[in-house]
């Protein structure tokens, strides 16, 4: 390199006027104006215009001739203030310009795929995923990644600053169950033997807890064959915590701090803490879920009881055979077509159908209030009760019903409510919504396999009053678990851990995990904890939704350099990929192979 980088160009401004320098970069657009060749030039820290003046060395003119957009190159050259009127106050650069006086080409490029001075959300994403590197060599393409580091940065600066221990751990390593499928790595030097790689450090951050480490912590990556959606990937990145000697209040306590700190740091915007704090009943009966969007009202209300009074052949059946009828007020009127619309989408979710009930609060007399085909089934008491139940202070409103099994309900009415926030405008987009949500049940019963299932995992503390109820109750238990949701989305989840053997053994026993098994999968948990645990708990979060949540982007994919697409598929590098035959043979894949090469 003949013409070495003496600054950036985001260091360039009128205090550099007459001085000479050499900037380095990428040719983002390129103008002859009779001789006179324009080149807006690029590096990561801004965009400067370069001028190549007719009298310049008619060698360096005819370089400068030959240059096409994305070639890398060197200029030198002095920097004066632009002309009267053609200043561009769009970039900070806007009012000076580079003069060249040599020029240096360092590599051609060939015509990118897309243009990279314009907006490039139209471009498929596919192009975008394959081309990467030129999507993030766009002006702001490496915005997402400069953010995501100053996340990781501030982070670290405030755990450190607790007295947290940053620890790496494996990731070749034995299963550790999260509820999703393992990626497992076949071990060449143990025939038929497999690493799994981590679905999350869990056991190992107990174990450090063990090892006396009292706070940890880790940016780690963790790997999850499940369905991909916009905020999976196979791989994602956590903050790992784990903390000693807490209960669940500590630990919370740290995490809003940690957040408050991290917005305030990196956003400059100062959250309100503590954090609301939601029981899970209350979270399902009042948002329909365990993750509720709290940034818009429109709460559902169990109205089992009014519907018990009317004739709606619909209503009385759901309840006969033990099911709810449950609804939100929507503060609109709709169409007949979006009427149509939206029961087409409850019944995608699973829905028998959407009852509606259209109301107008200042009508001429109250029959007028109600408009549906089903009014006719509820006697004026019953609609005086829908009144009370829901908040009727606007003036057009439309009331939705499902009536069916609880979790149906609650899962359409659920979504019917984001759907309908989202269409009518309810949702600042600027605001960040945190609610805790606690109390979970320690098992849920899972009806294929037929047996409890944990909640979270099978290392969570059982709450101390419910765990006399585990054998005989299991419903009824409760655990010391916690999520922490944002903005309708889980972004973290953690709890209290078992810290005893007995009682580690004993969920194993109701989870249907024999000792025998236990002992394979999770000997080296049970011994540890044999030798002083202490009491210990924490959290992870899904560090890439965080950081899209704070960016507003709509996808996780966006806050990733190299994310893999929703089939599970990395476009750049065209992973997974076939490998050669040899490698199979040597990892031991092929069954018989070992005896064909004995005989051989
Ligand atoms: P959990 O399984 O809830 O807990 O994971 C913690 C957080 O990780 C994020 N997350 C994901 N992000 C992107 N893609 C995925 N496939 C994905 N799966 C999960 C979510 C989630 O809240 N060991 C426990 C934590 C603990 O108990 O301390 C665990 O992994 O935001
Ligand atoms: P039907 O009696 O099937 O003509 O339905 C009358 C109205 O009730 C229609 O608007 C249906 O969409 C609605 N409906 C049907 N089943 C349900 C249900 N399980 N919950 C709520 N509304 C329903």
């Amino acid at each position: 390199m003949r013409l070495k980088r003496s600054l950036y160009i985001g260091e360039l401004n009128k205090n550099f006027i007459d001085r000479e320098v050499i900037v380095s970069g990428w040719v983002l657009r390129r103008r002859d104006h009779g001789g006179v060749i324009f080149i807006d030039l690029r590096d990561k820290t801004g965009l400067l215009q370069v001028v190549f003046e007719e009298g310049i060395d008619p060698q360096i003119h005819d370089l400068a001739d030959s240059i096409r957009i994305e070639y890398v190159i060197s200029v030198k050259g002095k920097i004066r203030k632009r002309p009267p009127g053609m200043e561009n106050p769009k970039i900070p650069t806007g009012d000076i310009e580079l003069v060249a006086s040599d020029v240096e080409i360092l590599n051609t490029s060939k015509t990118p795929p897309f243009p990279l001075d314009e907006d490039i959300s139209e471009v498929s994403e596919a192009i975008r995923l394959k081309y990467r590197y030129l999507e993030m060599r766009t002006l702001d393409g490496l915005k997402p990644f400069v953010f995501r580091h100053k996340v990781n940065q501030t982070i670290r600066e405030f755990l450190n600053s607790q007295g947290f221990l940053e620890i790496e751990t494996p990731y070749l390593t034995k299963s550790t169950p999260e509820g999703a499928r393992d990626y497992l790595v076949p071990s060449r030097l143990y025939p038929g033997k497999f690493y799994a790689l981590p679905q999350s450090p869990q056991l190992f951050k107990q174990i450090l807890m063990v090892a006396g480490v009292d706070k940890y912590y880790q940016i780690v990556r963790c790997f999850r064959d499940e369905d991909l959606r916009a905020d999976r990937q196979p791989e994602f990145t956590q903050l790992d915590m784990e903390m000693s000697f807490v209960e669940e209040k500590d630990v919370m306590q740290m995490v809003e701090e940690l957040i408050a700190y991290l917005f305030e740091k990196t956003l400059g915007i100062t959250l309100r803490t503590p954090f609301p704090v939601f029981s899970y009943e209350t979270a399902l009966r009042d948002y329909g879920t365990d993750r509720p969007d709290i940034r818009f009202d429109m709460k559902l209300k169990d109205i089992s009881s009014i519907a018990k009074e009317t004739s709606f052949k619909v209503f009385r059946s759901a309840l006969d055979s033990g099911g709810i009828v449950k609804g939100l007020k929507a503060p609109s009127h709709f169409s007949r077509k979006e009427l149509d619309d939206l029961t087409k989408f409850a019944q995608e979710l699973g829905a028998k159908g959407l009852a509606w009930i259209k109301y107008t609060k200042t009508a001429a007399s109250f029959e007028e209030k109600w408009s549906s085909p089903i009014v006719k089934f509820f006697e004026k008491s019953a609609l005086e009760k829908l009144e009370e139940i829901f908040d009727t202070s606007d003036e057009k409103a439309t009331f939705f019903f499902v009536a069916d099994k609880e979790d149906i309900a609650n899962l359409v009415l659920s979504e019917l409510r984001k759907h309908l926030a989202q269409n009518l405008g309810l949702i600042s987009e600027k605001t960040y919504s945190f609610v805790w949500i606690v109390d979970f049940p320690l098992f849920e019963w899972d009806d294929e396999e037929d047996r409890w299932i944990s909640m979270h995992h099978p290392f969570t503390h059982p709450k101390e009053e419910d765990i006399e109820f585990l054998e005989t109750d299991p419903a009824k238990v409760k655990s010391k678990a916690y999520d922490l949701v944002l903005n309708g989305i889980e972004i973290g989840g953690g709890s209290i851990r078992i810290h005893r053997r007995e009682l580690q053994e004993r969920i194993f026993k109701l989870l249907k995990i024999t000792p025998e098994e236990a002992e394979e999968k999770f000997g080296f948990l049970l011994t540890a904890l044999e030798y002083g645990a202490p009491p210990h708990g924490g959290i992870a979060f899904g560090l890439d939704r965080l950081i899209m949540l704070m960016l507003g982007k709509k996808s996780i994919r966006e806050v990733i350099a190299f994310p893999k697409t929703q089939r599970a598929q990395c476009l750049l590098t065209g992973a997974p990929a076939e490998v050669k035959i040899e490698q199979i043979l040597e990892l031991h894949l092929l069954p018989g192979w070992e005896k064909k090469k004995e005989k051989s």
